[in-house]
């Protein structure tokens, strides 16, 4: 019998037969030069070596649905056919390397930096350089949910196993769902029911459409209280993301209002958000943020405070991450890519 560790070990998450619990976070890297949202040479490397490192699942970085939807022009896109085709070989190539792939959906709404008209619930800035946006009308608002539907089907067909449907770091959905910046006073603002009608609208939409594994990334604080979802707002929009056939919750914080949070910053320290959002659903729960340590992440899962650990910044740093816990989590049934690699254990 082998004894890994619980972070090491294969497990049954979120729909997902998984080698390990360590996921790559989406990150951007703005590498598309052409500006026309496909995938690049340099992609394929970027992945490959957290592929070949040994995270059982890469969620690429912030994929937009629209042109206007990108942070930057730089940004993948998933809008038309040609991207998809490309996307859909960086897809086959990973799954090669032996992991799973997921992909984020995203619309920038009113962060969208380069976008000449930019939409958001409300007409209210981000700041003085991003600029007024513009709020959406209902004929828009149908827009951007058809343009996640259109994007999760090429999705679904470039063979990906997770869509992650960005509502967090003060992007177009978050903006939706907070009330700071959805002061609508029609179906889609008002009530917290009514400022998550668009989030629900959407899951179910490529819930239909999608039969691999579904996630929502959230902002569980925008850090500014009072003026924001509680975590009780959170438990139930939980139940209804369940109910909406939702798998996977990735909490995250922050990214809505351009002030700088004024809190300590130590390991794990968006977990308990995470950990809070667990125990009141039956959902699985992904957690992120200053995860470096493989101790405090064995201990996160051995204690099922959350399901899976998303590393970014870690793998940025270092591809080979996973085989760095192994060695510190003297995991010594732990396999890495190969018997080459597997030379490089410490
Ligand atoms: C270079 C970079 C790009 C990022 N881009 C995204 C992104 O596209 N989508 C997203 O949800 N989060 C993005 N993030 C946030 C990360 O996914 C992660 O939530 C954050 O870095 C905290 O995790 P860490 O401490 O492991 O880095 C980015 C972070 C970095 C460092």
């Amino acid at each position: 019998m082998k004894l890994m560790s619980e972070l090491l070990k294969p497990a049954q998450v979120a729909g997902l037969d998984l080698k390990n619990r360590v996921v790559m976070s989406p990150m951007c890297m703005y590498e598309v030069a052409k500006e026309d949202g496909i995938a690049t040479d340099f992609h394929f490397a970027h992945y490959g070596a957290r592929a070949l490192g040994g995270v059982s699942l890469i969620i690429t970085e912030s994929t937009a649905v629209l042109p206007d939807g990108r942070i930057t022009k730089n940004d993948l896109g998933l809008w038309n056919n040609q991207q998809a085709e490309k996307f859909s070989q960086l897809v086959s190539y990973l799954h090669g390397l032996g992991t799973k792939v997921g992909v984020q959906l995203n619309h920038a709404g009113r962060k969208a930096e380069d976008a000449k008209l930019k939409w958001a619930p409300s007409a209210i800035a981000y700041n003085d350089t991003y600029g007024q946006p513009k709020e959406m009308s209902l004929a828009e608002i149908a827009e951007v949910k058809e343009a996640f539907v259109a994007a999760a089907k090429r999705a679904q067909a470039a063979g990906v196993d997770v869509i992650e449907i960005h509502g967090a770091h003060g992007y177009l959905l978050n903006q939706f769902l907070s009330p700071k910046t959805n002061q609508r006073n029609d179906e889609y603002g008002g009530t917290l029911a009514k400022r998550y009608r668009l989030v629900d609208e959407i899951v179910r939409a490529v819930r239909a459409e999608f039969t691999g594994s579904l996630w929502l990334r959230i902002s569980a604080t925008d850090y500014a209280p009072g003026a924001e979802n509680t975590m009780a707002d959170w438990k139930q929009v939980a139940g209804w993301l369940q109910a909406a056939g939702l798998d996977c919750l990735d909490v995250s914080t922050g990214g809505l209002l351009d002030v700088k949070p004024n809190i300590p910053l130590y390991d794990g320290y968006q977990v308990q958000f995470a950990s809070a959002l667990k125990a009141a659903s039956d959902l699985s729960v992904a957690a992120v943020g200053l995860l470096d340590n493989p101790g405090l992440c064995e201990y996160l899962v051995q204690t099922k405070q959350v399901d899976l650990i998303l590393q970014a910044r870690a793998l940025l740093r270092n591809p080979n991450w996973v085989m760095k816990a192994a060695t510190a989590l003297h995991d010594h049934d732990y396999q890495a890519y190969n018997a080459s690699y597997e030379r490089a254990r410490l």
